[in-house]
């Protein structure tokens, strides 16, 4: 059955339930229905500049830690941005590095692109081995993924400590930390949840990856970034079409980025629906939420993920579950809807559990 938008309440793709305020996209639309009969621009300079400049604004970066337009290279998503970071790559590594459970584009990627994977599973409580991930560098020229918030468990891994522990390790070690729902966890305390942006300039080897299907609301219009030193990021943009990003996607990226207020209080709302949406699933027996720094909530639960996925979408509501994942039969990801949404979830999980006894 096809997942329709209609029927069904859809958190099971991490998507933004809030759309971008409609008069910046009717706005930007408007201006590019004239432009559909020519190719878009192919430098993407002012795109370039607009991100660089969001970057520096939301992160607070300034002086030599700001990002620059040309340390910026935009792609389909976060999704071909992993690509592209492979795909350029793939002559100076050997192999690609993942820390499951994790966002599976890593090793899908890895897989188009013939480079062999290697897996160092996180720990039961869901952090890094970093014993383990040092010697994989130290063994072989590496590309390492890391996922931070990850994705589907919703922690902070640090990855500015696995960053110098794998340069350390191998100072030829490539690092691509995916940043996709770093919006949502800027408040953390301390060093995580910082973004990693700042630091490229001085680290050859570094690419932050970043996505506005989160925070921005625009995962129908499919435009990510990567963000790495001047050389490296000149490299990845070689690897481009050279009309990747299309003159509707344009002018709204554009547009919404000439006007970021919004996405402050975007993303507040999203953290006070994951407050709400976390505390619910706590109060459901035999469901067991952890902490999130992200836009969904991954939950441990007693009967098996597979059969609560199931008996959830027979009820209208769409969520994730991990059939090939090792040790997560019975964990389900949600992501944050409205408060509609959330409670409807919640309402329909009571009723999934009860019928599981
Ligand atoms: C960790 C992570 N990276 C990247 C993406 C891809 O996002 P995009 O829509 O930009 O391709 C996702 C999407 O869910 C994700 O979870």
């Amino acid at each position: 059955m096809p997942a329709d938008a209609t029927r069904f309440v859809r958190l099971h793709l991490n998507e933004n339930s809030y759309p971008a305020p409609p008069e910046l996209i009717e706005r930007a639309l408007a201006a590019a229905r004239v432009r559909l009969n020519r190719y878009p621009e192919v430098d993407l300079a002012r795109l370039r500049g607009l991100y660089a400049d969001y970057t520096n604004a939301s992160a607070g970066l300034n002086g030599g830690d700001a990002v620059l337009a040309e340390q910026v290279s935009p792609a389909n998503g976060g999704d071909e941005s992993i690509l592209n970071t492979v795909l350029t790559l793939r002559p100076k590594v050997r192999q690609v590095v993942v820390l499951p459970p994790t966002f599976s584009e890593y090793a899908r990627a890895a897989k188009v692109a013939g480079l062999p994977v290697a897996e160092v599973p996180l720990t039961r409580d869901y952090q890094v081995d970093l014993d383990r991930l040092t010697a994989t560098v130290r063994a072989a020229p590496s590309l390492v993924f890391i996922c931070d918030p990850n994705n589907p468990t919703g922690n902070l891994l640090g990855a500015g400590e696995i960053l110098e522990a794998v340069t350390r390790a191998n100072p030829d070690t490539f690092v691509a930390v995916d940043e996709a729902y770093w919006e949502f966890a800027a408040q953390a305390p301390g060093e995580r949840g910082r973004t990693l942006a700042g630091l490229v300039a001085g680290h050859p080897n570094l690419i932050v990856i970043r996505t506005m299907s989160k925070a921005f609301s625009l995962a129908g219009a499919r435009l990510g970034f990567i963000i790495a030193a001047p050389g490296l990021a000149r490299e990845l943009d070689s690897i481009r079409m050279v009309f990747n990003i299309n003159v509707l996607t344009l002018a709204v990226a554009e547009e919404v980025l000439s006007r970021p207020a919004f996405v402050s209080a975007a993303v507040a709302r999203v953290i006070a629906g994951r407050r709400r949406l976390a505390q619910g699933l706590a109060g459901i027996p035999r469901v067991s939420p952890y902490p999130s720094w992200t836009n969904f909530v991954f939950a441990r639960t007693s009967r098996p993920a597979a059969e609560v996925t199931q008996d959830m979408r027979a009820r209208g509501i769409l969520i994730r579950h991990y059939p090939k994942d090792e040790g997560l039969s019975h964990h389900i990801r949600v992501a944050v809807g409205t408060p509609d949404e959330i409670d409807r979830c919640l309402e329909a999980l009571v009723e999934t559990m009860e019928g599981g006894r």
